[in-house]
């Protein structure tokens, strides 16, 4: 076993690995005696397993940090992937940092991956090359760490939804969900229903150049995603939801008319004909389409807000299109009103608006996605002096936004039904890249953290801020436009 050697041990002024503000927090950290030199090039060394994208990736965003220290000795890096050790989830790692070197031990690459990003936030947020050793475990409270973007009231170009992955990725975020059809639009290419996009492909809300992806354009996302260990989640919302769909064709109203593309903001107002054969048709050749481009085992139906569909009408329609989901290989998710149907064994209810859908699901035998809209909701403003987003769910500041439990916010809803958590941004008001950081920063850090920290003694916001606070230089950093939230002291370089 290497070891830290004592030299440096009387310089009091070494950054412990205890002392570095990790966001989500970790499970256990333990310093040991002596320091290693970071600010070098990096060496990586694999066990086994190389993954040249995984190693290209780690050793350019090193040296993206590292980068005046080119020169000089090398930072030895050694990657163990192991199924054999002892190590409690698929996404767990140990990250010992020696005198010698750093070792990171995981069960699959996924691990290294949010190792990686341990080490990552270690390196930005370190003040000095030198640091202490020690040793990291850790792992994820909840396997679905979520973040969700509505692409479809404003069209978010594929650039831009990177960029975001990007971010996500800095707070081991696992899953993207992409609102990928709603009233406003439709954003993605359906071969056998090419008019979906040709036409609902080209409004959004208030106007201007709206889009959609062609599913080369998609897949790339899905790959970009995959390579940072995010899973991307389609969702193509139905029966409600669906003006951009009617406005493309007539055959899918039930009075064979077109409807107007819609500019507006409101919802609830339209639904697909449920009782004809042709809208079944349309379900299976889009979630068919999708489905073949997805690898990821999910694939939502929406099922929201559905005002302007009979409840009947409703139970029929998602009876029909749940199995069909499971017929190409997919789990269905969709929000909480689906308890309604008859859920497959395997289904997953996103509790949004009401616990009382999340526990009837469950009761149903489903897993629970958690999206309460008053806590988890990125489109919320944070009070009532933030120029965009909503407040139909209240205001929700940083603190509130990190001050909630998954498995103790809803009496009936237990640990054990929850899959994890997703924070959803819907777009209305939101129509860039700058925007949209506006909403998700900070409050997605907090997300985060309560999707993967374990330890509830940390969980409190006094000692949450503080770290809060320094992550501001990292977001700085990342050129993020995030809100600087008055409840937080946030640093600035010349601190
Ligand atoms: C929703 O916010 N309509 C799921």
């Amino acid at each position: 076993m290497l070891g830290c050697n004592n030299s440096d041990h009387s310089e009091d002024s070494v950054q412990l690995i205890s002392e570095f503000a990790l966001i989500p927090h970790v499970y256990q950290i333990e310093d040991s005696t002596g320091t290693i030199n970071m600010g070098s090039m990096l060496e990586i060394v694999w066990n086994n397993n190389p993954n040249e994208t995984l190693k290209n990736q780690i050793f350019n965003q090193w040296h993206e940090i590292q980068s005046n220290q080119r020169q000089g000795q090398s930072t030895k890096l050694e990657i163990i992937i192991d199924i054999d050790l002892d190590l409690p989830h698929q996404e767990a790692y140990r990250l010992e940092i020696h005198q010698e070197g750093i070792i990171i031990r995981a069960l699959s690459q996924e691990g290294v991956y949010r190792a990686w990003q341990t080490l990552r936030q270690i390196l930005y947020l370190s003040r000095d090359e030198k640091i202490g050793c020690g040793t990291i475990l850790d792992f994820p409270k909840y396997d679905y760490r979520g973040a969700m973007l509505d692409v479809a009231r404003h069209f978010f170009s594929v650039d831009e939804v990177k960029r975001y992955l990007d971010q996500l990725a800095w707070y081991k975020i696992n899953y993207f969900h992409m609102h990928l059809s709603d009233d406003q639009g439709w954003r993605i290419h359906i071969n056998s229903w090419p008019l979906l996009t040709q036409i609902g492909g080209t409004s959004q809300v208030d106007g201007g150049t709206a889009g959609y992806y062609t599913q080369n354009q998609y897949q790339d996302i899905v790959n970009y995603a995959a390579e940072r260990f995010i899973t991307v989640v389609p969702e193509i919302d139905m029966p409600g939801h669906t003006n951009a769909a009617l406005a493309s064709y007539a055959e899918l109203n039930c009075d064979n008319t077109k409807r107007e593309l819609y500019y507006g903001r409101e919802v609830g107002f339209s639904t697909l004909c449920v009782e004809k054969e042709i809208t079944y048709q349309f379900a299976e050749d889009v979630i068919r389409e999708i489905s073949e481009i997805t690898p990821g085992p999910y694939f939502h139906i929406g099922g929201d807000e559905t005002h302007a569909t009979p409840e009947d009408d409703y139970i029929l329609f998602i009876n029909r299109v749940m199995p069909l989901v499971g017929e190409y290989g997919k789990t269905v998710i969709g929000w909480d009103e689906i308890n309604l149907g008859e859920l497959p064994p395997d289904a997953i209810v996103q509790y949004w608006a009401s616990a009382q859908n999340a526990i009837n699901g469950i009761k149903k035998g489903a897993k629970v996605l958690m999206s309460p809209s008053s806590y988890a909701y990125l489109d919320m403003k944070y009070d009532s002096l933030t120029p965009i987003g909503y407040n139909w769910a209240g205001y929700i500041d940083t603190q509130k936004a990190y001050s909630w439990t998954p498995e103790t916010l809803v009496e009936g809803i237990k640990k054990e039904n929850i899959i994890g958590i997703e924070a959803p941004l819907w777009g209305e008001t939101i129509t860039n890249s700058q925007e949209l950081e506006f909403l998700a920063f900070p409050r997605l850090l907090g997300y985060a953290e309560i999707g993967w920290s374990e330890k509830e003694d940390r969980r409190t916001w006094e000692e949450y801020k503080l770290d809060l606070a320094i992550h501001g230089l990292l977001l700085e950093e990342l050129g993020i436009n995030f809100y600087r939230d008055p409840k937080v002291n946030w640093l600035t370089e010349s601190d």
